[in-house]
């Protein structure tokens, strides 16, 4: 090979390698783009969503976050257990008797 076949050839690999920098650049620019778009939706969203009133707002974030899941009692449903919405967020029924504690032997326990 050449010395001018041999240059031809390294400024043909320099070219692809600059388009594919380029090429490169340009999919991270659209990416970034991509996600800032993705956060106007998801923000669009949230905004949509606050337009309820402060107490559906609350009932939102307490569905959403799981706290039904201790602070509502459970009832026997058809489908097993679910929480009683009726008494949604009321905590441990006042009526319902606890077992008695069991008997431990003396600590310390650590
Ligand atoms: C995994 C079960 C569990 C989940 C889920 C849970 N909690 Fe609790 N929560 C408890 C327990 C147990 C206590 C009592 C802790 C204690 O007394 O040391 C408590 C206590 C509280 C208290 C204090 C009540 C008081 O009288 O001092 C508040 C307020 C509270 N939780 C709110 C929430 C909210 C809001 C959520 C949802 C974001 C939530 N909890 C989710 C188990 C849970």
């Amino acid at each position: 090979m050449d010395q001018s076949h041999r240059r031809r050839l390294l400024e043909r690999v320099e070219i692809r390698c600059r388009r594919l920098f380029t090429l490169c650049i340009l999919g991270v620019l659209l990416a970034a783009w991509g996600c800032q778009n993705n956060g106007a939706t998801t923000a669009t969203t949230d905004n949509a969503e606050t337009a309820e009133t402060p107490v559906e707002r609350g009932e939102h974030l307490v569905a959403v976050l799981g706290c039904n899941d201790c602070h509502t009692p459970m009832q026997a449903g058809s489908d097993g257990p679910a929480p009683d919405m009726a008494r949604m967020l009321s905590g441990h029924p006042e009526s319902m008797q606890m077992p008695p504690p069991p008997a431990l032997p003396e600590g310390p326990w650590l």
